[in-house]
């Protein structure tokens, strides 16, 4: 995925300031940034919810377009509520996409509901509960293993660890590195949470007020002289 001098205002205010970024199939790629810089309005440029003021987002040879998207390539979002129907059970929730667009007989959508909660590590008996029987952390897997049901060839991340406390968020980033690794599939995080960052990453793109300011390894984020940066990575930033 590649982007190209993204600019985007909203009234007078600018929000992504001419971003640049080449995004490696199949890596872990996370933005990181304190809350404000423009990380979900990135997301929603990539998936062709925003349109851009300038520049363009490529993904594969095609424009992130909303026209594009569905047509050219399959594109998964884990948004940061989850966005789970508490009226409908887990299994149900993961088929949804399926059942409503009538892509699959009803066996056959139970089949690959069992193979993504599989996926994300959940018993298939897991499928009969309603979302407000899980915990935190289970809801999250299943919001990730309803992503699947594309089959992606790439999924986004918003604030994956938000409302999780601290040791359910390491699961969840272990989970996203797992199913990374099992799948193949590009995976971008945005995120605020730098021990998920630090902990998941391949790469790290540092974006602040819309700019990015630090682009590289963990190693490399970690020895950068940014003096913001470096606020960011001592206990005391509050994001
Ligand atoms: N639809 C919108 N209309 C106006 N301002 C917006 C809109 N979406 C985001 N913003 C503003 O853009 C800035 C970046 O927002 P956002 O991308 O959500 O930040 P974050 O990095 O926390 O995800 C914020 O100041 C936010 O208020
Ligand atoms: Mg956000």
């Amino acid at each position: 995925m590649s982007v190209r001098n993204l600019e985007k205002a909203f009234g007078k205010q600018k929000v992504l300031k001419g971003l640049n970024l080449d995004i490696r199939a199949g890596e872990v790629f996370v933005v990181m940034g304190p809350s404000g810089s423009g990380k979900s309005v990135f997301l929603r440029h990539v998936i062709g919810l925003e349109v851009p003021d300038a520049g363009e987002i490529r993904i594969g040879d095609k424009l992130s377009t909303n026209e594009a998207i569905g047509n050219h390539y399959r594109l998964a979002i884990v948004f940061q509520s989850g966005g789970l129907l508490n009226s409908l059970t887990v299994a149900e929730n993961i088929g949804l996409y399926l059942s409503e667009h009538r892509l699959k007989q009803p066996e056959q959508i139970a089949a690959i509901v069992r193979e993504k909660l599989s996926l994300v590590r959940l018993d298939p008996e897991v499928g009969d509960k309603y979302p407000s029987e899980l915990s935190g952390g289970m809801r999250k897997r299943v919001a990730i293993a309803r992503a699947l049901v594309v089959d992606p060839q790439l999924i986004l991340f918003d604030e994956p660890t938000a409302e999780l406390d601290p040791m359910v968020g390491m699961t969840v980033g272990r989970e996203i590195v797992n199913l990374n690794q099992r799948t193949g599939v590009t995976t971008v995080v945005v995120t605020h949470d730098r021990d998920l960052a630090f902990g998941i990453a391949d790469r790290i793109a540092f974006l602040l007020n819309g700019q990015l300011i630090a682009l590289g390894t963990v190693d490399e984020i970690r020895a950068s002289t940014h003096p913001i940066l470096q606020q960011f990575l001592t206990a005391e930033f509050k994001g």
